[in-house]
């Protein structure tokens, strides 16, 4: 049975890409047919986040584009879900007049039913979590029963796109309240989910074809759940899905500084699936600014805490946050920023100029004091460090050997195949087409190769790199079985350190 067509756009980090996955899927096993053409859709969805505040002006603008097509299809169902949802249904209301409905993040297993309510009564429908409970401990609340686990456990990935490397969540939320953050406050108390369930759905997925799967939560490595009674942690968790046989690699984001301990390197050093990779946000490498924004650790103790990952597992990359501008930052602190990158030599950095969120600590104590000029050369100032960081890093990789699991097409072939594809032709592979894959430490690696190298793990000589890119050529007999060996003759680098 047809219900209709859905568009569905999303916005913000990983997470949303996995909710939008997961309400995708619940609506298309109802009967919904996906559609790319937003105007055209019978209902509109828009995964919206709240991190920064042009992340939710950029979703009210796409929201005031659907109000023409609304007016000529009065039954079009226009949705608002994810964070901005939870943090402001009235200001989106108020705004947007011709939203049909809000969903928070926590709720979005309702959202075919909310669809439902709006078109049988031609109301509004609201669903949000406002309430969601932080009073018990994260252990007790892994162990309560969340009906939005409901979402997960439903879930049925479409044949085709993002299954080779999909992303499963192993908890929800977060208790940290970085005071610059309104995270804790549009997806709730932390929570993780059992073990049974991720391993399940690991299973699941790669039975569809994954190969390799990225744990997700907002300060994964503060997960904790219960087994028969046995406390399992986020190495354990590691460990876990490292045994299910058809998966070759295992990510995990975003990892907290202050509560990494090193049961999790010990498991990158010891299961080879796991991959020498963190998403480690330092925010800023000046006390006094993590200080106040409630980080819960040092400079010191973040240096301390990379150097033992690189004595664990010297091939170990990181990439890392930093906000710029967070009320009173000095020029002194900024420094101190540049100074920790040139320390910890990250593989590349994301740079964000402080934007205030309403109800978070930092809003209520002070001004957003840091101009908007100001904010945007101290921005520009991390990245050129860190590019010049980056682009002597990926030199030195020059003529080394990389294992690189082979996603797909890189930009230019797309767009030339999707050209020939909109011209009726049938589309060809040529000799120049370019791959694009990553390699274990998350190095992004360009190459010529055939549709067949799609999905499978590859060894690629490089031959030349920039700050973001590495350029190679593929090492013929490495794709002569599914699971790729080193062929002889090659000479690696530090195993696995690239
Ligand atoms: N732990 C989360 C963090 C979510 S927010 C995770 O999964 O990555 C992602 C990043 O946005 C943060 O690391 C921070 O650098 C940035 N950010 C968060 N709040 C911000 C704000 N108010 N202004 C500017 N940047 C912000
Ligand atoms: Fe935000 Fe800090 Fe949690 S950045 S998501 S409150 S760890």
């Amino acid at each position: 049975m047809s219900c209709g067509t859905v568009y569905l756009e999303t916005m913000g980090c990983q997470m949303n890409v996995l909710d939008s996955e997961l309400v995708l899927g619940r609506l298309r096993a109802q009967g919904y047919e996906p559609v790319s053409d937003m105007a055209a859709a019978d209902v509109v969805l828009i995964n919206t986040c709240s991190v920064r505040d042009h992340a939710e002006q950029k979703a009210l603008s796409r929201l005031g584009t659907l109000k023409k097509p609304k007016q000529r299809n009065g039954q079009m169902i226009v949705g608002v879900i994810g964070c901005m949802a939870e943090r402001d249904p009235d200001g989106i209301f108020a705004r947007m007049p011709h939203v049909d409905l809000v969903c928070g993040p926590g709720e979005l297993n309702k959202v075919p039913a909310l669809i439902e309510e709006v078109r049988e009564n031609r109301t509004r429908a609201i669903a949000l979590s406002q309430s969601s409970s932080r009073k018990s401990t994260p252990l007790q609340r892994a162990l309560e029963y969340d009906s939005v686990e409901a979402l997960d456990l439903s879930r049925d990935p479409a044949p085709g796109h993002g299954v080779l490397q999909p992303y499963i969540r192993v908890q929800r939320g977060c208790d940290k309240f970085c005071t610059f953050c309104v995270v804790p406050f549009t997806r709730g108390a932390e929570r993780s989910r059992p073990p049974s369930q991720i391993i399940d759905e690991a299973k699941m997925l790669a039975d569809r074809g994954a190969r390799e799967v990225t744990l997700l939560g907002q300060t994964v490595n503060s997960y904790v759940n219960q087994d028969n009674g046995r406390p399992v942690r986020f190495g354990e968790l590691l460990a876990e899905v490292a045994e299910v046989p058809a998966i070759q690699r295992v990510r995990f984001v975003t990892s907290f500084p202050g509560d990494f301990t090193d049961d999790i390197f010990e498991a990158m050093r010891d299961l080879p699936k796991v991959c020498e990779y963190l998403h480690l946000p330092a925010q800023s490498g000046s006390d006094a600014v993590l200080e106040r924004m409630r980080r819960q650790y040092t400079v010191s103790e973040y240096v301390d805490l990379i150097d033992r990952g690189r004595d664990y597992v010297p091939a170990l990359t990181v990439a890392s946050d930093f906000i710029v501008g967070f009320c009173g930052e000095t020029e002194e602190d900024h420094e101190a920023s540049v100074r920790l990158i040139e320390r910890c030599l990250f593989k590349n950095i994301f740079v964000f100029k402080y934007s205030q969120r309403p109800g978070t600590v930092a809003a209520r104590r002070g001004a957003d004091t840091v101009s908007y000029e100001v904010k945007r050369r101290r921005n520009g100032e991390l990245l050129a460090r860190q590019e010049r960081i980056s682009a002597a890093a990926n030199r030195k990789l020059i003529g080394t050997t990389v294992e690189v699991l082979v996603e797909g097409y890189s930009k230019a072939a797309a767009k030339a195949q999707e050209a020939e594809q909109s011209r009726g032709q049938e589309v060809s592979w040529r000799r120049s087409d370019q791959l694009v894959g990553r390699t274990r430490t998350d190095r992004i690696v360009v190459f010529p190769g055939k549709p067949g190298h799609i999905g499978r793990l590859a060894w690629v000589r490089i031959t030349a790199a920039t700050a973001l890119t590495l350029h190679g050529t593929l090492v013929e007999e490495s794709l002569e079985q599914d699971r790729v060996t080193v062929p002889a003759g090659i000479s690696l680098p530090v195993l696995g350190s690239v």
